[in-house]
This record gives structure tokens, C-alpha cells and sequence, in this order.
């Protein structure tokens, strides 16, 4: 290519080095093109024909918003394929975990931009809608590959997913979407590699002290005294006292779950618990002993699953309350039932519920086992001014 844009790209450098093999020329850069905007806006293709022989007028609105919300669902999928690619590492190098967090939570603040943009679709009355509804069949944002991309990389799995007449959600997609999210099915999603990553986490044993055990005999002491409390509370009579003690049994029962293994698989068997016995402890002592530094970042790293999790059920509420507005309780244009459909949809397609439930098990920070001197040093950050070096710190779940 010659210099005829006249960026001097090529040709020997004043130090007499030749670079025009090393550095090609490109065109000067142009707005609509590096945006491919002739291809996005030429996306906008209204169907309908009013009586006028014009587009429904707000046909145009309906689609601009999908396809903003196509954009943002890429968005979300750029961002989850490179914390998959950085968490499924064994071990996770501490420099990656940063990054990993920092992209989670980008995912998570993309939700509420998500959720105004229902705001603005809600503007169309149900009236303007039926202008062009009957165009869309049997099309609907229930064929959006990508949010079943999302959904399955995230972790939800087929088996718990809501069946549509009996059918498995790929059946509403064409082959080639039906492809490409039964891949995603089958690999590694969010929550198997953290809950790999949680399982591997180092401080739940350190040099002989086993947090974990400490955890047990202080959930044990605090469950005896309040038991203790309980029974021989003279202010209330025995019938009042069956009732507390039979409540409190609910509580140790929930308690047992975490502390014996069998209980929890059992649970796991079936399916009211998706993380393993070893994660969800890792998981539980990181949220107890979060003040530690090393503990921070993995801090960190389960709020935002949490936030990510309840950031689409947000989405789900928001537009479950949208459909119901637009076409109250007619059936879909995908054929569900509709708003029934999504509503149901809201409760049970969630990933991240274990991580939200191990408030259960949380005990205040005074009973909590102190960590001994050695371990918080491996906890901690320590610098030698004096020019000896770092010692501690990193030994938390990211070096795993
Ligand atoms: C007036 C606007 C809208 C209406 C009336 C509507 C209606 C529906 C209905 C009834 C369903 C259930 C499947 C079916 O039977 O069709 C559905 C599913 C879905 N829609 Fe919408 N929708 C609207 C806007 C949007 C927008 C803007 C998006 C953004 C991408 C979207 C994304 C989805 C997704 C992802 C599903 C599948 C949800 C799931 O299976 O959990 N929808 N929609």
C-alpha cells in the first residue's frame, strides 16, 4: 500500500531503521465504519404495514430495544468467557484474580442499564403493541441464544430449568442456535469452576489449625446455650416452651446440613443444593473471616455472584411486570404461557442461591474462633520497611 494518506507510516526511521515491513499502513479511521453502523441501523427492518402502508410506529422502538439488549447481553458474554478462562486455572494466579473480580462486577452494574431500558419499552401501550404483535409469531426473546448462553455459562442447569408443554427450551430454537447452546450446556460454567476454585482454598487448613473445626465447636456452644436459654426461660409456659424448643430444632437442623457432609450430599442428591460440601465451607469461612487482606478479593468475588444472580432475576421481575402490562395474561408469542411462564421462571432459574444462603450460618463477629497468630499472619500483608522483603499474605483462596 503506498503513503497516499499521507501518514508517514513507512519508510527508514531517522536513525536510518527501515520499519515499512514492521509497521503496515492502515486507512485513517472513520467513525461509521469502525462502528459497522451501515449494518447495525440497516438492522432496523420494521415488518408491520399499517392501513398508510407505514411501519407501526412503535415497531421501531420494540426493536431498537431487543437489539440493545442483544448488545449488552454480548457485552456480558465477552466479559464471562474471560473470567471462565481466568477462574478454570489450576492454580489461579493471584494476578488474574483482580481482574476476574473487576469483570464480574462490570457484569453486574450492566444490569441496571438493562432494567431502565424496560422503562423505555414500557411507553408502548398495549394498543400500539397490537399493531404488529401478530407479525412477531411465533418469534419471542424466549429464541434469544444468548441469554440461554448466558443462563447455561452462569450454571443453570437443563435439570432444573421450567419445561414449556412438556418440550426442552432448545426446541424453540433453529439448529443452528440449538447447537451452540447445547455446547454451552455441556461446558464448564461459573458456578462448577468456583466451585472448584472454592474447594481448593488453602486457609481452611493452615499449619495445623483447622478453621473449619473451630468453626463447628463455636456453632456448637452458641446452639447449647440458646438451647440452655430456651428451656429454662420462666417467663413463658410449657406449651410456649414445646413450641420455641421445636423452632430451635428447625435451626440446629439447618446447621447440620453444613456441619456433616452426608446431610449436605443428600441435599445436593436432590437438588436443593448445587456447591459441594467443601466449597460452600470455603465459601462460608471466607464471608466469616472477610476482614482478613488475603481474604478481600475472594470477598469480593462472592458478592458479585451473588449480585450477579439476584442482577437477572431483577431482569426476569422487571420484565415478567413488563409482559403482564402489554399483553395481561395472553399466551406468548413463543408459545408459553406467557406472563404464568415468566413468573415462575423468576423463582426457580437462579444459580448462586447456596451463596446467598449461607447468611443461615453466619455467627456474629464476638463468637467468631479467633484465627491464631500464625494464621493471620499468613492472612495478612506484611512489608518490611527495613528492606527484608514481604512476608505473609497470599494465602488465600486465589493462589489455589
Ligand atoms: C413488549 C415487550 C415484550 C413482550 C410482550 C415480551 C413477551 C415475552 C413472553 C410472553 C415470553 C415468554 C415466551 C413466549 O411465550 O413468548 C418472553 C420471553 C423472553 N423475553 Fe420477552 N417480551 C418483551 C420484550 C423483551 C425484551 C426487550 C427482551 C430483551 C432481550 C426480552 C427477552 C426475553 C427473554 C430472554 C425471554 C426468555 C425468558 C425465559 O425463558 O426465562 N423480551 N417474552
Amino acid at each position: 500500500m503506498d503513503d497516499a494518506a499521507g501518514t508517514g507510516a513507512s519508510g527508514p526511521e531517522p536513525n536510518g531503521a527501515d520499519t515499512t515491513s514492521t509497521r503496515p499502513e492502515r486507512e485513517a479511521t472513520y467513525y461509521r465504519d469502525y462502528l459497522g453502523l451501515d449494518e447495525i441501523l440497516g438492522a432496523i427492518r420494521p415488518v408491520s404495514r399499517m392501513a398508510d402502508g407505514k411501519p407501526a410506529h412503535d415497531e421501531h422502538l420494540f426493536i431498537v430495544t431487543h437489539q440493545a439488549f442483544e448488545l449488552w447481553f454480548a457485552q456480558m458474554l465477552h466479559e464471562l468467557d474471560a473470567v471462565l478462562a481466568d477462574l478454570d486455572r489450576d492454580p489461579v494466579p493471584d494476578t488474574a484474580m483482580g481482574q476476574v473480580v473487576h469483570r464480574l462486577e462490570r457484569m453486574v452494574v450492566i444490569v441496571p442499564t438493562l432494567l431502565s431500558q424496560f422503562t423505555v419499552l414500557e411507553t408502548m401501550t398495549p394498543l400500539d403493541f397490537l399493531d404488529f404483535r401478530d407479525e412477531l409469531v411465533p418469534a419471542s426473546g424466549f429464541q434469544s441464544a444468548q441469554f440461554r448462553l448466558l443462563e447455561n455459562r452462569l450454571g443453570l442447569t437443563a435439570s432444573k430449568r421450567l419445561k414449556i408443554q412438556g418440550a426442552v427450551y432448545t426446541s424453540r430454537l433453529d439448529a443452528r442456535d440449538a447447537a451452540t447452546v447445547s455446547e454451552a450446556e455441556e461446558g464448564r460454567s461459573l458456578r462448577a469452576v468456583v466451585d472448584d476454585w472454592l474447594a481448593r482454598t488453602p486457609f481452611v487448613r493452615l499449619d495445623g489449625f483447622d478453621l473449619w473445626a473451630a468453626y463447628g465447636d463455636a456453632v456448637r456452644t452458641m446452639l447449647d446455650r440458646d438451647r440452655r436459654l430456651i428451656a429454662s426461660n420462666p417467663s413463658v409456659d410449657e406449651v410456649v416452651r414445646d413450641q420455641q424448643l421445636a423452632s430451635f430444632e428447625q435451626t440446629e437442623a439447618a446447621f447440620a446440613t453444613l456441619l456433616d457432609r452426608d446431610r449436605w450430599d443428600d441435599l445436593r442428591a436432590q437438588g436443593k443444593r448445587a456447591f459441594s460440601h467443601e466449597a460452600i465451607r470455603a465459601a462460608l469461612l471466607i464471608q466469616l473471616y472477610r476482614d482478613q487482606p488475603a481474604l478481600h478479593l475472594p470477598f469480593r468475588l462472592l458478592v458479585a455472584l451473588v449480585d450477579l444472580d439476584t442482577g437477572m432475576t431483577a431482569f426476569r421481575q422487571a420484565h415478567a411486570r413488563m409482559v403482564r402490562r402489554a399483553i395481561g395474561a395472553r399466551v406468548g408469542t413463543g408459545g408459553t404461557s406467557g406472563h404464568a411462564y415468566l413468573e415462575a421462571a423468576t423463582s426457580k432459574h437462579t444459580v448462586f442461591g447456596d451463596l446467598a444462603d449461607l447468611a443461615t450460618f453466619h455467627l456474629p463477629r464476638r463468637e467468631l474462633p479467633a484465627l491464631p497468630e500464625h494464621v493471620r499472619q499468613e492472612m495478612g500483608f506484611r512489608y518490611d520497611a527495613g528492606g527484608g522483603g514481604v512476608g505473609g499474605g497470599g494465602a488465600g483462596a486465589s493462589t489455589s
